[in-house]
């Protein structure tokens, strides 16, 4: 975390974080493919009391550290949202929409009852920001969006992973262990924006805008979408640490080109009437 706050980044958001040490699932669990990166990790991570003192370490980077967590229960939730924010999480974000892990992200956030239950729960007390990072994989992202807005939710991010899964002919079967991952990378881009654009028509809170982000021109499609601030992962892999200050260049010299002075300047400018 702070390898990447060195190289640019503006705010970090953690890997999914639950109340125990989770393995994840059995390899394989990341396909590369020619259109992005499929996986399947299953939620790894150390569990939350662990997690916690990295945290405080990250946050000597100092850039806003926003924890995110996954649960199973409305209950767990809010309890680890309360704990990442004690441990000195800037935000908390919830993982409403991991598509292949059983019983938790998207087996949560796929209804705007849940949706809007969970962000009530874990809102009540923090203190700090809450963001609810929300599913592609469902015919109507916009009505989760207003259901998270209604639950008190600070923000929303869109979007995580599209449910994929890939087969290998020659041993006749899916590649992923999990069979089913989620599908990351360019390929993906057109989905979130489509998203982020529908969200933004739908709601008053801010947007955060994710998926197959690698340029500054692919971070400003998403910001004229709607988005007030973008997120980058898979590119991390492909590209290497340096996308973030390339990404932060290429904005800011679209910006000086185009007669823009602050980010919001650009935010939505892509609706009727935006421009
Ligand atoms: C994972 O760890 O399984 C990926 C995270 C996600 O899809 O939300």
């Amino acid at each position: 975390m702070a390898e990447v706050a060195r190289a640019g980044a503006g705010a970090i958001v953690t890997k999914s974080v639950g109340t125990e040490p989770r393995a994840g699932h059995p390899s394989p669990c990341v396909v590369e493919l020619n259109v992005g990166l499929l996986n399947a990790m299953g939620l790894p991570n150390p569990g939350i009391d662990y997690f916690a003192g990295e945290i405080s370490e990250a946050k000597k980077a100092g850039v806003p550290i926003i924890g995110s967590v996954f649960g199973g229960t409305e209950e767990e939730i809010a309890e680890l949202a309360s704990a990442m924010a004690r441990a000195g999480a800037d935000g908390v974000e919830l993982n409403l929409s991991c598509p292949h892990a059983k019983g938790y992200g998207a087996e949560i956030g796929s209804t705007p009852q849940m949706v809007e239950l969970v962000c009530r729960k874990a809102k009540h007390g923090l203190g700090v920001p809450l963001f609810a990072k929300l599913t592609p994989n469902t015919s109507d992202i916009a009505a989760l969006a207003r259901a998270a807005e209604r639950g008190g939710a600070d923000a929303v991010v869109a979007i995580n992973t599209l449910k994929g899964m890939a087969i290998e002919p020659e041993a006749r079967m899916p590649i992923l262990a999990n069979k089913v991952g989620g599908l990351s990378g360019p390929a993906i881009r057109p989905v979130g924006i489509r998203c982020v654009y529908e969200i933004f028509e739908a709601v008053k809170i801010p947007v955060v805008g994710v998926g197959g982000i690698s340029s500054g021109m692919d971070a400003i499609e998403y910001i004229m979408a709607g988005a007030g601030a973008v997120q980058i992962g898979t590119a991390v892999w492909s590209l290497g640490l340096d996308v973030f200050s390339r990404t932060n260049k290429e904005i800011l010299r679209f910006m000086e080109e185009n007669g823009f002075k602050t980010i919001q300047d650009m935010v939505g400018v892509a609706h009727p009437g935006g421009h």
